[in-house]
């Protein structure tokens, strides 16, 4: 199974990216995790839409050729990022790679909300026209507060969310069968 990942943050040290490497690291028996460079996306103008950069091409191409997707986001001011959100918008109009695939969404914090607000946000844009399929949420939202204690060496590390990952990423996998089938 492959996955591409799309991380809200562009910063190198992110926490978010670290906690998609932990989970391609982790679960490399069930799936491949693929990182989409989101930062090297134009600012979505619709004059352009219909003859989009090569970036824009390859980003969306990259999106279709997936069995999944997982989104990572931190929260910037109780939203998902500019760059995340610019990136959804590209996947919105003419070929629409996320309709009907299967999406998680999941997100990591400094602080002790661990990102609710902005994956409120995030929920409601992947069931705009952007139209991702995701799992229920009961029980499968992903909200990792206050990283600074949770991750070392570029890795999470704390056993109890990892346990719980395990728990989540499990029904995820189910989840992307159940949608080949159909
Ligand atoms: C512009 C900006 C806005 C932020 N706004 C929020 C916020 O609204 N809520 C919050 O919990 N954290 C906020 N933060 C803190 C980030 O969630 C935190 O820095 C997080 O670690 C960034 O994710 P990263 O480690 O993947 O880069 C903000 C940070 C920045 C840079």
């Amino acid at each position: 199974m492959k996955i591409v990942a799309l991380v809200g943050s562009l910063r190198k040290e992110s926490f978010n990216k670290q906690l998609v490497e932990t989970i391609g690291k982790r679960y490399s028996h069930l799936f491949e995790v693929e990182i989409a460079d989101i930062g090297i996306l134009p600012h979505y103008n619709e004059d352009d839409e219909l003859n989009p950069s090569e970036e824009v091409k390859q980003f969306k191409k990259q999106i279709a050729d997936a069995d999944a997707v997982m989104i990572s986001t931190p929260e910037f001011n109780w939203s998902i990022p500019g760059a995340l959100k610019n990136a959804l918008d590209w996947t919105s109009r003419v070929e629409r790679p996320l309709v009907g695939k299967p999406v998680l969404p999941m997100g990591v914090s400094q602080g002790a909300l661990g990102t609710v607000r902005a994956q409120l946000h995030l929920r409601q844009v992947l069931t705009s026209n952007v139209g991702a399929k995701l799992m229920p949420p009961a029980g499968n939202e992903i909200f990792i507060g206050s990283a600074g204690q949770k991750f070392a060496d570029g890795m999470l590390t704390d056993e109890t969310t990892l346990q719980f990952l395990d728990q989540v990423i499990g029904k995820f996998v189910a989840f992307v069968k159940e949608q080949e089938t159909k």
